[in-house]
Parts: C-alpha cells; structure tokens; sequence
C-alpha cells in the first residue's frame, strides 16, 4: 500500500484536496455539504494522513473515523458518489502526485465512497 509520502506528503496532499473541495463547492452535491467547507477540508486532510499512514492527526481530532456512520445524516446515492469521485479524478489529476500512486489512490477513494452510499 502508498504510504503519505509516496503520494506526496503535506505538500501534495494539502493541495490537492483544497482543489477538491473548491471542486465540491461547485458540483451538485454541494447542497449536502456546510456552506463553509474549511473545516470539512481539515477533517479530510486529517483523515487521509493517518489512513496513508502519514501523522496520526484524524482520532486527536475527531477520535474513530466511523466514517459509514458520519455519512448517514446525508442521503448518498450511487450517482453522489460518482460526483465526490469525479471531483477527487480531477483534483488528482490537477495536482503534483506522480503518476505511479495516482490509480491506487484513486481505486481506493472509490472502495470508500461506495461504502458511503446509504440512499437507493
Ligand atoms: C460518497 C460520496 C461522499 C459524500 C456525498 C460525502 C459527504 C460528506 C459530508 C456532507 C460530510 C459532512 C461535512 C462536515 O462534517 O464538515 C462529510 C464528512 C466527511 N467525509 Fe465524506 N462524503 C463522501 C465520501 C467520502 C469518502 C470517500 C471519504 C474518505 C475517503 C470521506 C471522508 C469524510 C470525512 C473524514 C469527513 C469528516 C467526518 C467528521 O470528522 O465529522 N467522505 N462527507
């Protein structure tokens, strides 16, 4: 498995997942987010570090991910997830990750989002 520094550490993953909420803000699952998405981005930025492995800076902040359960308040239906996908797909391809780590990374935001769906 990609470790935070294979994908780029801070300098690539901060980046990258401010494009992705900027990307957020202007899709149409916008309307299931807080109008103010900063600290949406510093819970996501914390959570990937420690899921890649990188600083441990999600459970000081937030403790267990139960990241199923966070979800549920939000009515997620498969095509939501293909909106949160396509956005990471381009804020990915925008950003400084080389290429190598791009479709794991990619492949595995996909496995979580589809865990996240909970509306049919
Ligand atoms: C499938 C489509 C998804 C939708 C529509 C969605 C939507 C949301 C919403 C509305 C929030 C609440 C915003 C907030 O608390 O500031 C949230 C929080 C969060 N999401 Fe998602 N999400 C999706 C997928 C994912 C995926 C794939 C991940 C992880 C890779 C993820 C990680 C998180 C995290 C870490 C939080 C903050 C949880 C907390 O500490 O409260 N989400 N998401």
């Amino acid at each position: 498995m990609a470790l935070w520094d294979d994908l780029g550490g801070d300098a690539v993953m901060g980046p990258l997942l401010r494009d992705f909420y900027a990307r957020v803000a202007e899709s149409p699952i916008a309307r299931l987010f807080p109008s103010d998405l900063e600290q949406t981005f510093v819970r996501q930025f914390a959570f990937q570090s420690e899921f890649w492995g990188g600083p441990a800076r999600y459970t000081p902040l937030r403790g267990h991910p139960r990241l199923r359960a966070r979800h549920l308040p939000f009515p997620i239906r498969v095509e939501d997830a293909e909106e949160w996908l396509s956005c990471m797909r381009a804020a990915v391809a925008a950003s400084g990750m080389i290429a190598d780590q791009r479709e794991q990374f990619i492949e595995r935001m996909r496995q979580i989002a589809m865990a996240m769906v909970n509306t049919y």
